[in-house]
């Protein structure tokens, strides 16, 4: 069978825990063509998740060989809102020496529209943030929509519990007016929601955690440490294990045969509501309402955690590895690597 064609995306990231495992997905999964991640605001502080995002290059052995672009570090209308208290830093504490380590001079909002035009109608986007930067795109490039193959989007819940609120999940509630606009403009959209999908379907428990910390290999131990802050507050709410929205969502766009059922929805966003900010209001089709998204409501589990597995046994490139550091100590022998 001739191997498939690599598929061009760009990874929209807030970096902070399951974003770094999709930014693992996309620079190490051999069906990725990874062109760029993009940064908005959202899960922790702003330059953090650029840190996060370098580290995470770094741990993958592919350290400026993907450019990073710096793009909105605040919703469109209203004051940020961080997931600190989920999330911790991010990265469980590691650090690297980013000199050296510099983002493109072009904003991600250019870079986006850059990268679709060049290419119309190939470029896919996995948009696991607030979608401060896509609305951006979509606002200043008209062709923007059009221009993009497909945008999956981590974000909402299908007409099911929130997470920061009963009603709203964290990337619609942090830019809601953001998410209307990404729902209005007219993109193919793909979306992973939070509930119930993800919550039923893509966390890995505890037996899945320890057969993944038993495979001791660098990119397992990142893992480990990466999801142990989010585990910690996953578990003080009642979730048996570790999230992945953001990795399943890059996951699915590269490789759909992980997805069971999908319909199509209308799906528009709550920005005025008085317990309901971020709301997504998910239309299954007997309301009238024209359809703008595919929603994904099940998926191969067992599959998707393969996946994630297969990849974590991969022997990466060594990162670089000067003033790479966790807890004032040395992260490469930490993580099993020799400089
Ligand atoms: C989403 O919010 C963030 O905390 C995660 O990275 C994910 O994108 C889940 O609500
Ligand atoms: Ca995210």
């Amino acid at each position: 069978m001739p191997t498939p064609e690599p598929i061009p995306l760009v990874i929209d990231t807030d970096t902070a825990q399951d974003d770094c495992i999709a930014l693992l997905v996309g620079l190490l999964d051999p069906r990725a063509e990874l062109r760029a991640v993009t940064m908005v605001a959202g899960n922790v502080g702003f330059d953090q998740q650029v840190r996060n995002a370098f580290l995470t290059c770094n741990v993958a052995g592919r350290l400026g060989e993907v450019p990073v672009h710096l793009g909105c570090r605040r919703p469109l209308v209203r004051p940020w809102e961080s997931a600190e208290n989920v999330h911790g830093d991010g990265v469980g504490g590691m650090t690297m020496d980013l000199t050296g380590c510099a983002p493109e001079r072009e904003h991600a909002v250019d870079a986006l529209i850059r990268l679709a035009a060049e290419r119309p109608g190939e470029l896919s986007i996995a948009a696991i943030g607030p979608l401060t930067n896509i609305a951006t795109a979509a606002i200043k490039d008209p062709d923007f929509a059009r221009n993009v193959a497909t945008l999956y989007v981590m974000g909402g819940s299908n007409n099911a519990r929130g997470n920061i609120t009963a009603a709203a999940e964290f990337n619609f509630y942090v830019d809601p007016e953001a998410a209307k606009a990404v729902f209005a403009a007219g993109f193919e959209i793909v979306v992973v929601p939070w509930a119930p999908l993800t919550l039923d379907q893509a966390v890995f428990a505890q037996p899945q955690l320890d057969e993944i910390a038993a495979l001791d290999t660098p990119l397992s131990r990142f893992f480990t440490r990466v999801c142990a802050a989010t585990l910690d507050f996953d578990r003080s709410v009642g979730i048996e294990g570790t999230t992945h929205p953001d990795s399943l969502t890059t996951a699915l766009l590269l490789h759909p045969e992980l997805i069971r059922r999908s319909a199509r929805y209308h799906v528009d966003v709550e920005t005025a509501g008085e317990l309901t900010r971020g709301y997504a209001a998910m239309s299954w089709g007997v309301h009238g309402l024209e359809p703008n998204a595919t929603v994904i409501e099940q998926i191969n589990p067992q599959a998707f955690y393969n996946q994630i597995k297969t990849l974590l046994t991969l022997p990466p490139k060594p990162p670089r590895l000067g003033g790479f550091g966790v807890g004032g100590g040395s992260c490469t022998a930490w993580l099993g690597w020799r400089g």
